[in-house]
């Protein structure tokens, strides 16, 4: 079957300029360095890699949040990330982000309807308007219609995530960055969110990039899932295939480490340590970015920085043993 690409991301760069103690330029953090991957229509993309490899700056480049050094975002025919402000105006309510932490994420001198309708008001709905798709939103996240005048810190963090919710899926979005949607929460409300987050995903037709520290949580709501190291897309390819047949050495040693609880992915896999430490993204190496840590890098990954290839069918992979 042939699925239709809602989001398609090329060679996409964004730096952080670096500067000393006298304000002068000492180098480039590159936390997204060449990333090129597209996103289908209706599926769940995971995003995993240590903390820092560039997951959150990804997203927030996709979604216009951090403006991309080079590299485009093709949303709907349109690169987004090239766009004049007055077409992005047009089409930016149709990507949303949802936050790792619902305490900061929402400001808490606004009522929940104020928050909910920030996104609806920007769109130019009218307050009758705005009040009835309110009244709907807090029925779709299971809350009451009294809760709206409240305040967000009335709310436990379950509930609160559940307003960011409804405040993310307010303007009709066709894309949404889960960007740790869960990890702030309480272990018991955890699979309730990620519950709800799939069944607004199938009633709304959402389409999601989702990221997670909790690889057995990313391999269970992701269709596909993509590998990061070092502001490098590593590994592409299905949940089940990546998991499965890793074929990154990192993507290994990340899997292999997952505890054993989860027989499914624990069963075949030997536990693979990861050497030495992370390099700092303001210097990362040269050649393949995984090479300082890589049981088998030669001179070549030392040296030159492998491609982005299709190992598999569907399933990428940058390493020149593969
Ligand atoms: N505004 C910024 N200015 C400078 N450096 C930044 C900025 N935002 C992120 N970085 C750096 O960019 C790199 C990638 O950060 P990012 O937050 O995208 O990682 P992440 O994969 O989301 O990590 P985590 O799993 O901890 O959320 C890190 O080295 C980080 O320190
Ligand atoms: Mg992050």
């Amino acid at each position: 079957m042939e699925q239709e690409v809602l989001l398609e991301v090329k060679n996409l760069k964004k730096y952080f300029p670096m500067k000393n103690f006298f304000g002068a330029k000492i180098g480039d953090l590159k936390a997204v360095d060449d990333v090129s991957f597209v996103i289908y229509k209706g599926e769940t993309f995971g995003l995993v890699g240590e903390s820092g490899c560039g997951k959150s700056t990804l997203g927030r480049t996709i979604l216009q949040m951090l403006e991309a050094d080079s590299g485009s975002v093709i949303f709907k025919d349109k690169d987004i990330a090239n766009l004049p402000k007055d077409k992005w105006k047009e089409l930016r309510s149709k990507l949303q982000i949802i936050f790792q932490d619902p305490y900061s994420a929402l400001n808490p001198n606004w009522t929940v309807k104020e928050l909910i309708q920030e996104p609806l008001k920007n769109a130019g709905m009218s307050r009758k308007q705005c009040d009835e798709r309110v009244r709907e939103l807090l029925k779709m996240v299971n809350m009451n219609e009294e809760d709206m005048h409240k305040f967000s810190y009335e709310f436990s963090g379950g509930q609160r995530q559940r307003i960011g919710i409804a405040r993310a899926v307010a303007s009709y979005p066709e894309f949404i960055f889960c960007d740790e949607p869960i990890s702030a929460l309480d272990v018991s409300v955890q699979a309730q969110v990620v519950n709800m987050l799939k069944d607004l995903q199938q009633e709304l037709g959402l389409t999601y990039l989702f990221t997670a520290h909790d690889l057995s949580m990313v391999h269970h709501i992701s269709d596909r899932i993509g590998v990061m190291y070092l502001g490098s897309m590593v590994e592409l390819g299905t949940s089940e295939e990546v998991f499965e047949n890793p074929l990154h050495p990192y993507t290994k040693a990340l899997i292999s480490a997952i505890p054993i609880a989860d027989p499914e992915l624990g069963r075949k896999s030997q536990r693979i340590p990861i050497q030495g430490e992370l390099p700092s993204p303001m210097n990362a190496p040269k050649g393949c970015r995984f090479c300082t840590r890589c049981p088998y890098a030669t001179d070549k990954c030392r040296e030159e920085r492998p491609e982005f290839r299709e190992i598999r069918p569907g399933h990428f992979a940058r390493c020149h043993m593969l």
